[in-house]
């Protein structure tokens, strides 16, 4: 009896740690939004001045030039902002999401993230997939949580990172998200999910990320898989119902 409550006294004290975690989160995301809005204004200045040089003849080569990687860069940018933008809104909590759809945006959104790391990234979607009955915005915490890990895991030596999605029976939909990193030894794979746990360095890792993503595809009624093989490489499975 004694045991039972204080086992409900520890999933409180879970809850309630997931639940400060996600407020600091939407929090944060807030934060983060005004702060991209204002980015926007100054960008498309930049965006739009640079594609005025440009179309100048008597201007020098070399201006000529740095002014496109400017007006690229700045591009690249806005782009970055715009997806920043549309992963920190929460009005934007839909009934229905697109896995394809999600997968594209996760990528797009993690494009700069990837090349700074030599990683080359590769996605075989299903076209055929059902839409699925989940809230969008807890479907990008879970692929954001995962793909970052693989790059990451990436960080010194680069490497390839394939995303896949594929039905899963009648009723379930699937996203397998394969890097060729160093591989997670025996003794580490058994503990990823726990809160707290991380081989990163303090500031770097708060080894929350894997224990929100499961807790979160539970929520989702789905179920995450991990496996690792000695001579590297992991791939991580989350399966997830096409209706609830
Ligand atoms: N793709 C991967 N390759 C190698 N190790 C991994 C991979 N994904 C997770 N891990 C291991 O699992 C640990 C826990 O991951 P988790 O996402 O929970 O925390 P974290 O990444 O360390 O910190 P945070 O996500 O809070 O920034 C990582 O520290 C790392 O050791
Ligand atoms: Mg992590």
């Amino acid at each position: 009896m004694t045991r039972n409550i204080l086992q409900e006294r520890h999933i409180d004290a879970d809850l309630l740690q997931q639940l400060a975690y996600n407020e600091k989160m939407a929090e944060l995301g807030k934060i983060s939004a005004s702060v991209v809005h204002e980015l926007n204004a100054p960008l498309s200045v930049i965006i739009s001045a640079s594609q005025m040089i440009m179309r100048e003849q008597d201007v020098p080569e070399f201006v000529q030039e740095m002014i496109a990687r400017i007006n690229s860069e700045a591009q690249r940018l806005s782009q970055l902002t715009r997806g920043l933008l549309s992963y920190s809104s929460y009005d934007q909590v839909t009934a229905e999401a697109d896995l394809n759809l999600t997968v594209n945006f996760i990528l797009d959104f993690l494009t700069f993230e990837a090349s700074r790391r030599a990683v080359v990234v590769m996605r075989q979607l299903d076209h055929r997939l059902p839409l699925i009955q989940t809230d969008s915005n807890q479907l990008k915490q879970i692929l954001l949580n995962i793909v970052m890990n693989a790059l990451q895991a990436m960080e010194t030596a680069g490497g390839t990172l394939l995303v896949e999605t594929a039905t899963a029976g009648d009723d379930q939909v699937r996203v397998t998200i394969s890097d060729s990193g160093p591989g997670i030894p025996p003794e580490v794979i058994e503990r990823i999910f726990d809160r707290y746990f991380t081989t990163k360095k303090s500031g770097v890792g708060t080894g929350l990320g894997l224990f929100v993503t499961r807790e979160l595809v539970i929520q989702l009624g789905g179920a995450i898989r991990v496996s690792s093989g000695a001579e590297g490489g992991t791939t991580f499975i989350v399966t997830l119902p096409i209706a609830p």
